[in-house]
């Protein structure tokens, strides 16, 4: 609901409120973003200037209160007063005023392609005006989430040039640390935080792109938040270009907050009665820890970012042929695959890359979409009609926003290619197309809608390998054009499962996920790595945006082997697919996967959908009456002590049952251990052994038991660990990369009560 009375807007979603106040000068501050509270305690939220801080210019030179520096703001302007950072910069002065406002259901669509959050309730559009100029400021209450986003029109008679333009501003009391997520190429992901002080904590991202290097979304948590308890606010941005959110704490004890389109080489000209419209950015807050606030943000992406055909829409369990096969495939040896997949229990497969022209390497035929007839004779419709004949849905890999020099599409139009005035510069061997002229977009779409119509295709992974060259607005304009194409191909195509990939997670951002409801995390399936991946992209992300993968052990990116069932524990909390050469599987290796695909398709909707909550020490996903935890361990100490699983968010007075989720250990895993409880002296490295590994599975611990959701919460004792005594049925043989789930459901609904 949103209220105003007397200069008071009051903006109240699930769970907070956001107070602003239009003061004497027409300034927009900003009062309170937090707990739920009324628009009549709007006083106890002014700030107390009296006589201000000394060397402060005011904006009334008889009222001390009046220094725009010491104010909280919800906007500001540059060159008047406010010497903090500006979230408008035109190379003049800019001193917008309170014009009027306006309450409506719903919200304003966007006037440029960018995406928009869904199902908004209400919005609030404030007009400010400084001769020549308007702004308007958008406010929207999506559930438990507000969103904000900036249109400034040109009402003068010469032009404005934009250098800087955020989607928002906003000044916070108190000291927060700023958590933001930063990495690269197989490594997406990683957490930093640091405390906001007077100078300015960025996080910005120049590749053209979201990028992997700084993820756009990040929190700022006061300092003595935790994991469940503690005021936190979580940020992001609608947007997949170019981005930058800084935050700053002033000497007074003000931490401004802004985000929006990276000022870095941003140009953008703004003739006489144009407007610009910033993407829309996010924010939510929780007092209930990072925890809170990451539920937050996970409904708000199933519920109002994500395409609505796939709001909720059980995943299909994939098996994706690019490690197993990358470019040497042809029409038998993936059917041959497929098959395999098929009676693991996959339920779609997907073609990747080296599908069409003369791509038989990394190095040509980007741009050309005709099918490889010598890989695949019966071209595409050939092949998806056999892959459907066997059971499976069929998928694609695209990458259309790149070319090769060695291409035909290059060969023809070089002149589409993103350049610059220099030499031309290459990644992956590859540039990009320049998605803001015309005829490229109608290329792309054109080719991409008639393969997807030349074939009963029904998932596509939507590919780009490199970072951009273009500056200024073009690097925008690029991303509208993406927006276009996207918006051409799949929205009339609503049942096509489009899963965004960009060297793995190098685009892993709100924009892309209205188009398509999962993103490739990261090309680094270890296990052990995207425990850091998904868990930090579970800050501001759902699960059931996790495209998650077994791959083979040992990992291509990290050499480090690991147990199956932790390929498996850890890519069940996400969306299910497998990637490997499944012809080299030992048979036990098969039986355990077509046991994880059965397991994982019991519970898919737990997995996919269910809310996830971060443990000490792995992760819990949960839907009423069922609850799904898993236990995850990097590096083993010896002598292991006690460990206990403590649930979250139960009924405390319910009673539930307790089972681990059963799982098998290779005789391999005891190395020499085994020829001690042998009855004969056994080579390790011997056949005899080599061989049983190859066949003889042990069973791990098994625990269960029947105890009260309060109990569970406490934290349950967990049977013994390894501890270098002996192979025991009864104990948890977690050594290192090891992993184990526990199944808790309400007693009620439990077949085992
Ligand atoms: C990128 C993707 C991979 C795969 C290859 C194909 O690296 O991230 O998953 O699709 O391209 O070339």
């Amino acid at each position: 609901m949103i209220e105003y009375r007397n200069n008071i807007f009051a903006l109240h979603g699930d769970g907070f409120t956001c107070l602003l106040r239009v003061n004497r000068y027409g300034l927009l501050e900003q009062l309170h973003f937090g707990e739920p509270v009324s628009a009549e305690d709007a006083d106890a939220f002014l700030l107390k200037q009296g006589l201000g801080w000394g060397t402060s210019v005011l904006l009334d030179d008889s009222d001390s209160e009046s220094c725009p520096d010491t104010m909280a703001l919800a906007w500001s302007g540059s060159g008047r007063g406010d010497y903090r950072q500006s979230p408008l910069e035109t190379g003049n002065v800019t001193d917008f005023r309170y014009a009027d406002h306006q309450i409506l259901d719903g919200i304003v669509p966007m006037a440029s392609p960018l995406p928009q959050a869904k199902g908004a309730a209400q919005s609030l559009v404030i007009r400010m005006t400084q001769p020549g100029a308007e702004l308007y400021l958008h406010f929207s209450v999506f559930g438990g989430v507000l969103t904000r986003r900036t249109v400034l029109k040109n009402t003068g008679g010469s032009p404005i040039t934009l250098h800087k333009i955020m989607s928002f501003l906003m000044d916070l009391p108190g000291d927060y640390k700023m958590t933001t997520f930063n990495g690269g190429w197989i490594a997406e992901m990683r957490k930093n935080t640091l405390p906001v002080r007077q100078s300015q904590v960025v996080n910005e991202s120049v590749t053209g792109f979201s990028s992997h290097r700084h993820n756009p979304g990040f929190l700022l948590s006061e300092l003595d938040a935790t994991e469940d308890a503690g005021r936190v606010y979580g940020f992001n941005l609608i947007y997949s270009g170019n981005h930058y959110a800084a935050a700053q704490r002033s000497l007074q004890g003000l931490t401004r907050v802004m985000q929006g389109i990276s000022p870095a080489n941003f140009i953008a000209l703004l003739q006489p009665g144009e407007c610009f419209e910033t993407p829309e950015a996010v924010m939510a807050f929780s007092d209930a820890g990072f925890g809170g606030l990451s539920s937050k943000m996970h409904r708000f992406v199933n519920e109002c970012i994500v395409p609505k055909y796939w709001q909720y829409r059980p995943r299909p369990v994939l098996y994706n042929d690019w490690e197993g096969c990358m470019f040497d495939f042809d029409q038998q040896r993936l059917l041959g695959l497929a098959k395999d997949a098929k009676a693991l229990g996959c339920e779609l497969f997907v073609l990747d890359d080296g599908w069409f022209g003369n791509r038989n390497d990394d190095r040509a035929g980007l741009g050309d979409y005709a099918v490889n007839a010598k890989k695949l004779p019966h071209g595409l419709a050939g092949l998806a009609k056999k892959i459907n004949d066997l059971g499976m849905e069929f998928g694609l890999w695209f990458e259309p926003e790149s070319v090769n020099i060695d291409s035909d599409l290059y060969r023809a139009h070089p002149d589409w290619a993103l350049t610059d005035e220099f030499e031309p510069l290459l990644s992956r061997h590859q540039l990009l197309l320049d998605l803001t002229k015309a005829e490229v977009r109608d290329y792309i779409v054109e080719n991409v809608t008639a393969t997807l119509d030349s074939a009963n295709i029904t998932y596509v992974k939507w590919d780009m390998n490199r970072h951009s060259i273009a500056l200024g607005s073009k690097a925008h304009d690029y991303i509208l054009g993406l927006y276009d194409v996207l918006r051409r191909i799949f929205e009339p195509r609503p049942h096509i499962l489009l899963e965004n990939c960009a060297s793995g997670g190098n685009r892993f951002d709100l924009g892309v996920l209205c188009f398509g409801p999962q993103v490739w995390c990261s090309d680094d399936t270890d296990p052990i790595e995207r425990l850091t991946i998904q868990e930090n992209l579970s800050y501001l992300y759902p699960q059931s945006t996790f495209g998650a993968h077994v791959s083979a052990s040992p990992h291509a990116q990290t050499l480090r082997t690991t147990p199956l069932c932790t390929r498996g524990n850890v890519s069940f909390f996400g969306c299910l697919g497998y990637e490997l050469d499944l012809k080299h599987l030992l048979k036990l290796e098969k039986e355990e996967i077509i046991e994880q695909i059965a397991f994982y398709k019991q519970y898919r909707k737990v997995f996919q959908f269910g809310a996830f909550h971060r443990l000490k020490n792995g992760w819990q996903v949960s839907d009423g009456p069922i609850v799904l935890a898993g236990i995850f361990r990097k590096l083993l100490n010896a002598a292991p002590g006690y460990e206990t699983l403590r649930v979250k968010g139960l009924e405390p007075n319910k009673r539930y049952c307790f089972c681990s989720h059963p799982q098998k250990l290779r005789i391999g895993q005891f190395g020499s251990l085994v020829k001690h409880v042998a009855p004969i002296n056994l080579n390790p490295n011997g056949i005899v052994l080599r061989t049983a590994d190859r066949l003889i599975t042990l069973p791990d611990g098994y625990q269960e038991c029947c105890v009260s959701g309060s109990a569970l919460m406490a934290g349950i004792r967990l049977l013994p660990c390894f501890r270098g005594t002996g192979y025991d049925k009864n104990q948890r043989t977690l050594t290192d990369f090891g992993s184990e789930l526990y199944i808790i459901e309400e007693e009620s609904t439990c077949e085992n009560a």
